[in-house]
């Protein structure tokens, strides 16, 4: 996969209730060369849960996307692997396995970061995958599980032995959710034990962070998550930085609220009338802006693009008069 990764260096990293197609598209649009999904159940899919299903749908005009799966059970997460290749034929990047999340209602089930402590189950989990499925294998996982306890050279051995072609380290400990700084040096050691791609993951918001984790680790691409909310204008400013160009500016209050809206607008194509999912991204959009303070407590009574609208609209006022 290495000559995928020299195409797609600046991944959008996967993020529950986060990665949707409206927001992968203006990330892509800014430069994100490949998108992941929201993390998807296998045992969702096994069900035909249509919510579950829905998670798969691509953005207008999105060629691929990369798909991350979640569960525990190798059968399972074959057969819907099996599944979504079929489904989704050639706009199917690859498929991930979420060995990283920690939160407590996902690692409680075992899914999750939780195969970090069982990494025999996580070998069989990628080796029935692998064995189901046509397209590339990763693994998404984090520094180890408990803090100070540094696991992931060996869990990444044994992802790559298993057949994984590439891997994902979040420079953190699944104890530390998302506590501390991500070691980069972590990234850097598994480079240094595998011979797949490795994708470098943790505190990268800027350009200079983007060049900074790459030079540092060697990684093979970088993924950013919470670097992009409210600020898809992080990929082409990492693309710039790492191509040793000069950054675009920080985009205006005016292109900010123009994102915020646009935004809003793909939402609705995709949910239809209630769009409560925007408030989140509204706040991110909006952070820092004169008269977001206040902002804050209307965005939470927002449903509709038009509500939204309204709210930007005062915001956008606000902030020319400040100019004055
Ligand atoms: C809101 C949110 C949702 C996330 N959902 C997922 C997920 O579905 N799958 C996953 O592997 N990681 C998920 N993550 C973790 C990110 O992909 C990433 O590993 C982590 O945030 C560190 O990168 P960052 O410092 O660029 O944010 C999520 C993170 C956030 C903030």
């Amino acid at each position: 996969m290495f000559d995928f990764f020299r195409q797609h260096r600046l991944l959008l990293a996967p993020m529950a209730g986060v990665s949707d197609e409206a927001f992968r598209a203006l990330c892509r649009e800014q430069g994100a060369d490949l998108a992941f999904t929201e993390m998807v159940s296998a045992k969702g899919l096994s069900y035909a849960n249509e919510k579950t299903r829905h998670l798969l749908r691509l953005a207008p005009g999105e060629d691929q996307v990369a798909v991350q799966l979640f569960g525990h059970e190798p059968d399972t997460m074959a057969a819907q692997a099996a599944w979504i290749e079929e489904a989704m034929g050639e706009s199917l990047a690859y498929l991930d396995i979420n060995m990283g999340c920690p939160a407590r209602k996902i690692v409680s089930k075992g899914d999750g970061s939780a195969l970090m402590k069982g990494p025999e189950l996580a070998a069989a989990i990628v080796r029935a995958v692998r064995a189901a499925v046509e397209h590339p294998v990763t693994v998404k996982f984090r520094r180890g599980w408990a803090e100070g306890d540094e696991t992931c050279v060996d869990f990444a051995r044994r992802m790559e032995d298993a057949g994984a072609c590439a891997v994902a380290v979040h420079g953190r400990y699944a104890e530390q959710l998302h506590r501390g700084s991500a070691d980069w040096g972590a990234i850097a050691r598994v480079k240094a034990a595998v011979g797949v791609p490795v994708i470098g993951n943790g505190d990268v918001r800027t350009g200079a962070d983007a060049v900074a984790i790459t030079r540092r680790t060697g990684c093979d691409a970088v993924m950013i998550a919470r670097g992009a909310e409210g600020n898809p204008w992080v990929f082409a400013q990492a693309k710039a930085a790492l191509a040793g160009e000069p950054e675009p500016a920080p985009p205006s209050v005016e292109a900010r609220l123009a994102m915020a809206r646009r935004h809003a607008r793909l939402l609705a194509e995709r949910e239809g009338k209630n769009i409560v999912r925007m408030r989140k991204h509204a706040m991110w959009y909006m952070a820092g802006l004169p008269g977001a303070a206040t902002a804050r407590a209307r965005i939470n009574a927002c449903v509709s693009v038009e509500d939204f609208d309204a709210v930007f609209d005062e915001l956008l006022a606000c902030a020319q008069a400040h100019a004055e």
